[in-house]
C-alpha cells in the first residue's frame, strides 16, 4: 500500500489529500476561495497566494486527521509546480518540500493538467485502457490529449483564444451572473432554450485546435442590442446582477452553454476515432459541466470516463493520483524543484 500526500495551490483552491495506490481517496480537503475572489470577478492573484499562505497548513493537517493516517504512514509528497499563478504555485511547492525534506519522503512534481487527466483513476474499479484522448477543459485549458500510456502526452489540439471555463466565465459576466460562470450558467441555461440564438461555432476544419472568442463576442453583440451603451455601464459587476433590463439571461445562457458544448464533444469523438482509442476521457473544471457529460456520454463511439464532480474543479487527490504513477516510474523531483507557471504538459512527456 503506497500512501502519498497530494498539494495543490495554482489558483484559488488551497486543497490536501491523502491518497492510497493513486485510486482510493482516504482525504480530500479543498479550502476554495471563490467567496473571496466573487467580488473581483475573478481570480485576483495576489490575494490567492496571501489566502494560501494562511490555509495551507491547517488544510494538510485536516487532510492526515480525517484519513486518521500518521505521517510515517505516506510513501512521498507530490505537488502541483505548474501550469498555474506563480504566488500561488510557490506556496504549495514549498510546503510540499518542507514536508518531504522534514519527513525524509520523496517529492514529486505534478504538472496541473496532468492531475486533471488523473482525477479519472480515483475511486474508480478499474483503470481506463490505453491508449486514450482526452479532452481536459478547465478555467486555463482547453486541450485535447493523446496517451499511449502513463505519462506519455501528444497535445492534438488547444485553445487559440480563451480557454473554455474563461469563455464560461467572461460571457457570465456579460449576463450579469455571479463569479464563476460556469456553474452559473449552466443553472440559468435550465430555463432557457439552447436554440434560442444562433450562436456560431468555429470548426477550424482539418484542425483538433479550439477557438471561443467569437462565440463570446457574438453573445456581446446579443446583450448590446438589449442594451447599446453597454460600454459606458459597469458590465459584470458580480454585485449588480441582471445591469441589463429584461435580457433574456436564460435564452443567452443555453445557446452559448450548446454552442461550446457541440464543438467540444465533436472534436473530441472524431479525435477518440481517428487515433483508435479504447478510452475517452474528460477532464478539468468545465467536466462538471452536465449538458457536456451528458452529450460526451450520448455521443462518443468508444467507452467514456469522466470524473466525479468533486475530481474535476481543482483538487488534491488528482495530483496525489498523478504522483503516484511518476513515483512508480521512478520521477522524484530533487530539493531545487521550482514553479513552471506556464508548463505545457508535452514539456513533461516521458
Ligand atoms: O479546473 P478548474 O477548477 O481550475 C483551473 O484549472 O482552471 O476550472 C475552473 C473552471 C472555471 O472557469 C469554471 O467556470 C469552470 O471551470 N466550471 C464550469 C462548471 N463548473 C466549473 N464550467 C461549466 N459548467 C460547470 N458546471
Ligand atoms: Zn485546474
Amino acid at each position: 500500500m503506497t500512501l502519498i500526500l497530494g498539494i495543490e495551490t495554482s489558483c484559488d483552491e488551497t486543497s490536501a489529500a491523502v491518497v492510497e495506490d493513486g485510486r482510493v481517496v482516504h482525504s480530500n480537503v479543498v479550502a476554495s476561495q471563490i467567496d473571496i475572489h466573487r467580488r473581483y470577478g475573478g481570480v485576483f492573484p495576489e490575494v490567492a497566494s496571501r489566502q494560501h499562505v494562511l490555509s495551507i497548513s491547517p488544510v494538510i493537517e485536516q487532510a492526515m486527521a480525517d484519513a486518521g493516517m500518521e505521517w510515517g504512514a505516506l510513501a512521498a509528497v507530490a505537488v502541483t509546480y505548474g501550469p498555474g499563478l506563480a504566488g500561488s504555485l510557490l506556496v504549495g511547492v514549498n510546503a510540499a518540500k518542507g514536508l518531504a525534506f522534514g519527513l525524509g519522503l520523496p517529492l514529486v512534481g505534478v504538472n496541473h493538467i496532468e492531475a486533471h487527466i488523473y482525477g479519472n483513476w480515483l475511486a474508480q474499479e478499474s483503470e481506463p485502457e490505453f491508449p486514450l484522448v482526452c479532452l481536459v477543459v478547465s478555467g486555463g485549458h482547453s486541450e485535447l490529449i493523446l496517451m499511449a500510456g502513463h505519462g506519455q502526452y501528444r497535445c492534438l489540439g488547444g485553445t487559440l483564444d480563451d480557454a473554455a471555463g474563461e469563455a464560461f466565465d467572461k460571457v457570465g459576466r456579460l449576463l450579469g451572473l455571479p463569479y464563476p460562470g460556469g456553474p452559473s450558467i449552466q443553472q440559468a441555461a435550465r430555463n432557457g432554450s439552447p436554440a434560442a440564438f444562433k450562436l456560431p461555432r468555429a470548426w477550424l476544419p482539418g484542425s483538433y485546435d479550439f477557438s471561443f472568442s467569437g462565440v463570446k463576442t457574438a453573445v456581446l453583440h446579443a446583450v448590446r442590442k438589449y442594451q447599446p451603451d453597454l460600454d459606458k455601464a459597469p458590465v459584470g459587476n458580480p454585485q449588480t446582477p441582471l445591469l441589463v433590463r429584461d435580457l433574456p439571461v436564460a435564452n443567452l445562457a443555453a445557446s452559448f452553454q450548446a454552442a461550446v458544448v457541440e464543438v467540444l464533444v465533436d472534436k473530441a469523438c472524431r479525435a477518440a476515432e481517428e487515433y483508435r482509442a479504447r478510452t475517452l476521457l474528460l477532464a478539468g473544471g468545465v467536466a462538471a459541466n452536465e449538458s457536456l457529460r451528458e452529450e460526451l456520454r450520448r455521443q462518443s463511439p468508444v467507452s467514456v470516463r469522466i470524473p466525479a464532480l468533486e475530481y474535476c474543479t481543482d483538487n488534491a487527490a488528482m495530483v496525489a493520483c498523478a504522483g503516484y504513477y511518476r513515483l512508480l516510474a521512478g520521477q522524484q523531483a530533487g530539493w531545487d524543484l521550482d514553479v513552471v507557471p506556464s508548463q505545457a504538459l508535452t514539456a513533461i512527456g516521458r
